[in-house]
């Protein structure tokens, strides 16, 4: 399968928001990542229903929505209704993570679970057929623009091999500090979806960018 490019919204301009999503559109992007931050799970806050709803009246590519908050089962349904094609969920944040994810799939959403830089993807062994994606953090969640944790390489070789013992075809989603030099040996290691936020929106092409970033050869 080819691999998929997931521009995060985080990095874009709010005030010119339906813009930017248009761009998007434009663009050889797959996903739309979108970042749920709640002031909680992680020390920053974005945005919530409201503006994801004014995403979905615009997009044409599905959202994968990257909830970075506690007690993510509380809104569920309520990101599925305003347009959420896949819900990530993370393991830190989930002491029922099976019967969370059961919820995601009962929407009809694809069920992600991100995984913060500390988290071994070892964890993920008695639950990895009922997931669809798993977003690998390359940053510590909470904001864009971070550096990009070497670490991560070794954790998708893992979470890779884990996949292929269990003879799961979930996808591997890398999220953070994603950028033109890291991307390729990303790819390399087994990554399928690559999440770029400000890579992609504080170059002078973005779509161009995005096309770069899809056309990477390994
Ligand atoms: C970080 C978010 C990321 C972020 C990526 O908490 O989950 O999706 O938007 O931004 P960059 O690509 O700038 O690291
Ligand atoms: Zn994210």
């Amino acid at each position: 399968m080819p691999h998929l490019i997931a521009p995060s919204v985080l990095a874009a301009n709010f005030g010119q928001l339906a813009q930017d999503v248009q761009m998007l559109n434009q663009s050889a992007a797959d996903w739309i990542h979108v970042d749920v931050m709640d002031g909680r799970f992680v020390p920053n806050i974005s945005f919530g229903f409201p503006v994801i709803e004014s995403i979905q009246k615009v997009a044409q590519k599905p959202m994968d929505v990257h909830l970075m908050i506690v007690e993510p089962e509380k809104y569920i349904e309520q990101f599925r209704a305003v347009g959420a094609d896949t819900i990530s969920v993370h393991l830190e944040a989930c002491p029922h993570l099976h019967r969370t994810l059961q919820q995601i799939k009962a929407t009809g959403a694809k069920a992600g679970v991100a995984l913060n830089p500390h988290t071994p993807v070892t964890l993920l062994a008695d639950v990895i057929q009922d997931i669809d994606v798993v977003c690998i953090m390359s940053v510590n969640p909470g904001f864009g623009g971070q550096k990009f944790i070497e670490h991560t390489y070794r954790k998708i070789e893992q979470l890779k091999a884990l996949l292929l013992e269990t003879g799961s075809d979930c996808l591997i989603e890398i999220d953070g500090g994603v950028n033109q030099q890291n991307a390729p040996k990303l790819l390399a290691a087994g990554a399928d979806v690559l999440v770029a936020g400000s890579f992609v929106f504080s170059s002078a092409n973005p779509v161009q960018t995005i096309q770069e970033l899809k056309t990477i050869k390994i």
